[in-house]
């Protein structure tokens, strides 16, 4: 039966560009939505880019933009990103759209005609130079516990402890610098407390994953707080119909996004909006989400459409982070890889998409890519196990028969290609895409073995066998027909491609049970794709990483930060001269080296204590592993800069850089004073 389904996947940041791990959750939802169209499904991929919030706010302030322009360049971006992965969606709209505003009001005078909202004056914390209220983010501070400077005002990145921003020494705003005031201020609640009941059936309901369901038990025991939805101005995001100056709260508009996008495609294809949302829908409605937003789309989510009327969803479908060689994404490792850096070197999607299809499934697991073993599975299992099974039979239909085929009445290992269909549909079904393509190289594997049993290059040279080499090729191509099709919700322009190869129409599900017929006519044979080259992922790598002073900064802000690194040194190499100005900014000391130890974890950095004649020595990391011992290091002077920002990076804070020269030849080698010089000496 045909089904009516609504797919979403969850909606990127409008601050930030889209990395390799973003790409895991597009590549997981697209694949099933193609697989679900190959049915004969009706089914409508929606999406959005989510603008709203104070850090899209501060960083379009900071460009000297306004927010509109800023979500606007940015919506270009992640579309053409998307649209080169191949990530088909029926819509990809915007939070910040009339649709949004109208839906996101509406819903909220349902709420609260129905009683779920609240006011409740709280203090937070307050930018008196600002004059702003500041979350968490933008408070910094030394942390309570270990005492590491310049920490934000949830944890320390330096000892991983978690705190409120009120148990920071010093705060200071992260915006302007300022020393924060407590402030008291009317905000709105959603009152989740109250729909305990409703989100326990509803959990019950099969809606979710086993991980899932067990968290929101864990979720449950803690009690339901009520959920604070308003923000003060200035804020970017909708105003509250009914109370100026305050703002929605983003993750109160984001998710109605999904509906605002549905709806921007219901007037741009006159679909029927009420039949997918209203309350008693008989349409099919998932999320597709990452395992860090859960709590929002398992209570939040649900307890709003409940209690403004609308249907909930079938089902939230979670799925775990991305790591890149067992390890978080690192811009000093160089695996924080953006989606636009990885076509710039391997240009091809399909093979990124391919491989996480291959390491997907249903579960929260996170997933790894390792790059060696990209490189490996891509090129044995694409390359030398499908494509194969073309290249070694598809020139001897074009060369000895005119490209028609004759394909034999019973061939065993087609019937059993075919009769492998439902496992692989029960499998993409199911999200558990490595099944799927670990079942469909078995078949490949079979279809090599029959080829390579047959051999046909052995039939071509011998007399009178013309029939047989033309049904053998004929039939390897049948076979390499129904592979495509098993594959196709995985790699949809390479099928593109064999499709017009063959001659055929755009395979779906029910092409299954049809066959290439007799003296059906095929297209000469063009090359389908190439081997990656190892070398071209060490390149990707090595673009990536970032140069080993400069600081790892959290959250999306890091790849502006980078960005701005570069054009600085652009810049620097445009002008010619400095001023004795600008060289005199830079305070350069003589710096005697207490200690130096290995980081663990850290393959090029050393730690080193640097005495430069303060009470305290300074913690610097240096790239300067490759080439010395630390034992050596102690007691050696060295030269410092002194004043640069203290940088925070993965292993701790490093407040300052050491000198040292190196070149393709050589290096580094740290510089070392005449004899004589002290600790503390100014360098000018
Ligand atoms: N804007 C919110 C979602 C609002 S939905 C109403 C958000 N945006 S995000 O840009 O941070 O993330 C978008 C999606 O990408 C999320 O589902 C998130 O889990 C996923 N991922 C982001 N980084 C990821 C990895 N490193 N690995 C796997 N998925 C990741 O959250
Ligand atoms: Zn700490």
């Amino acid at each position: 039966m045909a089904r009516k389904i609504l797919v979403t996947s969850a909606l990127p940041y409008a601050n930030g560009s889209i990395h390799l791990g973003h790409l895991v959750e597009y590549i997981q939802t697209d694949i099933w939505v193609r697989f679900q169209k190959m049915q004969g499904h009706t089914v409508h991929y929606v999406c959005a880019d989510d603008t709203h919030g104070t850090p899209i706010m501060l960083r379009a302030e900071k460009e000297g933009i306004t927010p509109e322009a800023l979500i606007d360049a940015v919506h270009k971006e992640h579309s053409a990103d998307f649209a080169e992965f191949l990530v088909e969606f029926d819509n990809y709209y915007s939070t910040n759209s009339e649709e949004n505003r109208v839906l996101s009001s509406e819903i909220y005078k349902k709420l609260k005609a129905n009683g779920k909202i609240a006011t409740k004056t709280i203090e937070q914390f307050y930018d008196p130079v600002k004059n702003m209220f500041l979350p968490d983010r933008f408070i910094k501070g030394e942390c309570p516990k270990c005492h590491a400077k310049d920490q934000y005002g949830d944890s320390c990145e330096v000892c991983g402890a978690t705190y409120n921003p009120t148990e920071l020494i010093n705060a200071y705003s992260a915006v302007s610098g300022a020393a924060p005031v407590r402030k008291e201020t009317e905000h709105y609640f959603f009152k989740l407390s109250e729909c305990e009941a409703f989100l326990k059936d509803w959990t019950r309901s099969g809606t979710l994953q086993g991980e899932a369901a067990n968290k929101m038990g864990e979720w449950f025991e803690n009690g339901l707080n009520d959920w604070d939805i308003s923000r003060d101005a200035p804020y970017f995001g909708f105003e509250i119909p009914d109370a100026p100056g305050k703002y929605f709260y983003v993750w109160l508009d984001a998710p109605i996004g999904y509906m605002a996008s549905f709806k921007n495609l219901c007037e741009k294809q006159n679909l029927n909006f009420d039949e997918y949302w209203a309350k008693d829908s008989k349409t099919e409605l998932y999320h597709f989400i990452g395992k860090d937003i859960l709590y929002f789309h398992a209570l939040f989510w649900p307890a709003t459409l409940e209690y403004s009327g609308h249907r909930k969803p079938t089902q939230i479908f979670a799925h775990g982070f991305l790591t890149v060689n067992g390890e978080k994404m690192s811009k000093s490792r160089g695996t924080f890889i953006t989606a636009r850096s990885y076509l710039d070197h391997i240009k091809n999607p399909e093979y990124l998409r391919y491989y996480y299809a291959a390491k997907l499934n249903s579960t929260m697991e996170d997933i790894d890519l390792n790059l060696e073993d990209f490189v490996a599975r891509v090129n044995s299992d694409l390359v030398g196990k499908y494509i194969n099974i073309a290249s070694r039979t598809a020139g001897f239909i074009n060369k000895r028969f005119d490209g028609k085929l004759y394909p034999s009445a019973n061939n065993t290992v087609i019937s059993e290609i075919k009769s492998a269909a439902q496992t692989v549909e029960e499998a993409y079904s199911a999200r558990e895409y490595g099944k799927a393509l670990r079942e469909i190289m078995r078949l490949s594997d079979i279809a090599n073995g029959y080829v390579a049993e047959k051999a046909p290059w052995v039939i071509a040279k011998q007399e009178g066998q013309d029939t047989v080499l033309q049904q053998v090729c004929s039939d390897a191509l049948e076979m390499f027909r129904l592979l495509t099709l098993y594959l196709k919700p995985v790699l949809p322009k390479l099928a593109d491609q064999i499709e017009q190869f063959l001659n055929i129409a755009p395979l779906n599900w029910l092409a299954v049970s049809a066959s290439l017929p007799v003296q059906h006519q095929i297209q000469s044979y063009e090359h389908l794709i190439t081997r990656i080259d190892p070398k071209q992922v060490e390149a990707m790598v090595e673009a990536n990483k970032e140069s080993l002073q400069a600081s790892p900064q959290p959250h999306s802000e890091q790849r502006h930060a980078v960005h701005q690194q570069n054009e600085v040194k652009a810049d620097a190499v445009e002008a010619e001269y400095i001023s004795i100005d600008d060289f005199t900014k830079v305070d350069l000391r003589i710096a005697k080296i207490v200690s130096a130890e290995h980081v663990e974890g850290a393959e090029k950095l050393l730690k080193l204590m640097l005495d430069i004649g303060e009470d305290q020595p300074r913690q610097v990391f240096a790239g300067i592993k490759s080439a010395y011992d630390p034992a050596t290091l102690v007691g050696r002077l060295t030269v410092m800069v002194a004043n640069l920002a203290p940088r925070k990076m993965k292993f701790g804070m490093s407040e300052g850089m050491v000198l040292a020269a190196s070149n393709e030849l050589g290096g580094p080698f740290i510089l070392s004073p005449d004899v004589g010089a002290q600790a503390g000496m100014r360098v000018k």
